[in-house]
């Protein structure tokens, strides 16, 4: 048995349909966000601009956040030591998640190693304890909320995209007595469209479903204290379980989910990904916690990042540039082609010093492969117009398609047959 030629093979097939990812080797510099040290293949330094991190805020560069941190390691040790059953919850870690219900005014909160964790083992957790369970996904869900789906083993349907109408078609089909979760995100990552949330939660009223969303783009960025987009639109008593990462806007690592105090007891009690692992560490909570505590009070960051992404889509639109209009601080530029994206990528990296992560299938579907910029609160001014001009030159180059053309191209109208679980995100 040759092991070694299948794993090779099976490598060498996502190289030929252009999946194949390579990483960025990157330095950020605490105090000099977007700005990093990137290294090439031969190791050879280069400063350049990031312009594709979920960092969104750079909180992970805050002063506060750096100094829980620190402070907390050396007083309390690098590592939890445990899982939570066995020494491990740490005394940052339930400020934590004392923190994280107060911020989606919920009775309860529980921390998971990541995002990833919390999704997939709240979601499996919650529709395995509802007997005969339906669960009700979107179409264009996270590739982790998926896997929860999955693992649960229960019936699932799949409802178009932000489609509430299929969905009180399904909801409708099902019953009122059957158990039913719909499973959403507020910010969709990829296409920057937010979720029809009110509507979503009049049905679940009407057919006596379970809410569950998925904050993961929005915390920390949407809402007068960073709850996210059911926080801005006076919606957080309306959803019964909302998830959210500790990763993204605010600037560390890990995720959580929300909720009344017997369902997160239950997941608490129940899930494997949350019993059977070592506990997050509490320099990571202390410095998670500061970050979120300064962002209930500070509106500054989310001001500052609102305004330079709104000039960063302004900027490309008239640059002629094939911006996918977006509700929310995501920009994404439609190429259409995996090759092409990824060249496009790589002479922004090497001519000017810019870093954009190509994204292809199956993280968005084919023919809607993209640039995905995400501008920070410091992506100031001048880097914007230098991504302007960076970009113009590299379109013109390699002859991509301008914005007339992407506007053929309406990337959310995916056919409706297509309802397969793709594996978005990531
Ligand atoms: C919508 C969504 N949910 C969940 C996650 C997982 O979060 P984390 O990065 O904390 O694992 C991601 C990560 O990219 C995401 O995009």
């Amino acid at each position: 048995m040759d092991y070694r030629g299948i794993f090779e093979d099976a490598v060498d097939a996502l190289r030929q349909e252009k999946r194949y990812r390579v990483f960025a080797d990157l330095e950020r510099v605490a105090g000099q966000f977007p700005r990093a040290i990137y290294r090439d293949r031969a190791d050879n330094p280069r400063e350049i601009t990031i312009w594709c991190s979920n960092d969104y805020l750079g909180m992970g560069q805050n002063r506060e956040v750096v100094s829980a941190l620190v402070n907390t390691a050396t007083r309390m040790g690098a590592g939890a030591g445990g899982t939570r059953n066995i020494s491990g919850t740490n005394r940052p870690l339930v400020e934590l998640e004392r923190s994280l219900a107060d911020l989606h005014r919920k009775e309860a909160a529980l921390v998971f190693t990541s995002g990833f964790v919390s999704n997939e083992a709240a979601i499996s957790t919650i529709a395995r304890l509802l007997p005969d369970c339906l669960i009700l996904s979107d179409q264009l869900n996270h590739a982790s909320m998926i896997a929860g789906v999955r693992h649960s083993g229960m019936e699932k349907k799949i409802f178009r995209h932000n489609d509430v109408g299929h969905l009180a078609e399904l909801l409708e089909a099902a019953g009122r007595q059957r158990p039913k979760i719909i499973l959403f995100e507020s910010v969709y990552s990829m296409d920057g469209d937010i979720a029809p949330i009110a509507e979503i939660a009049d049905l679940a009223a009407r057919h006596n479903a379970l809410t569950y969303i998925d904050e993961v783009h929005a915390v920390g960025l949407y809402g007068p204290r960073g709850a996210g987009i059911c926080e801005r639109e006076g919606l957080m008593d309306r959803i019964d379980i909302i998830e959210g990462t500790l990763a993204k806007g605010f600037g560390v690592m890990g995720g959580y989910v929300t909720g009344s105090r017997p369902v997160v007891d239950a997941i608490r009690s129940y899930a494997p990904e949350f019993i059977f692992t070592t506990a997050l560490p509490p320099a990571l909570c202390a410095a998670a916690r500061a970050s979120i505590e300064h962002l209930k009070t500070s509106n500054v960051e989310r001001e500052a990042h609102q305004r330079q992404a709104g000039r960063v889509k302004k900027v490309l639109v008239e640059a002629g540039l094939p911006v996918l209009a977006s509700q929310t601080h995501i920009v994404p530029l439609i190429i259409g082609d995996a090759r092409a994206c990824k060249a496009a990528s790589d002479m922004l990296l090497d001519r000017h010093g810019l870093y954009i992560q190509p994204i292809n299938y199956p993280t968005v579907p084919k023919g809607t492969e993209r640039l995905r910029i995400t501008p920070s609160p410091f992506h100031d001014d001048a880097m914007i117009d230098e991504l302007r001009d960076a970009l113009v030159d590299v379109w013109a180059r390699l002859d991509l398609p301008t914005r007339k053309i992407s506007d053929q191209l309406s990337v959310r109208a995916l056919p409706p047959g297509d309802l397969t679980l793709p594996t978005t995100g990531g």
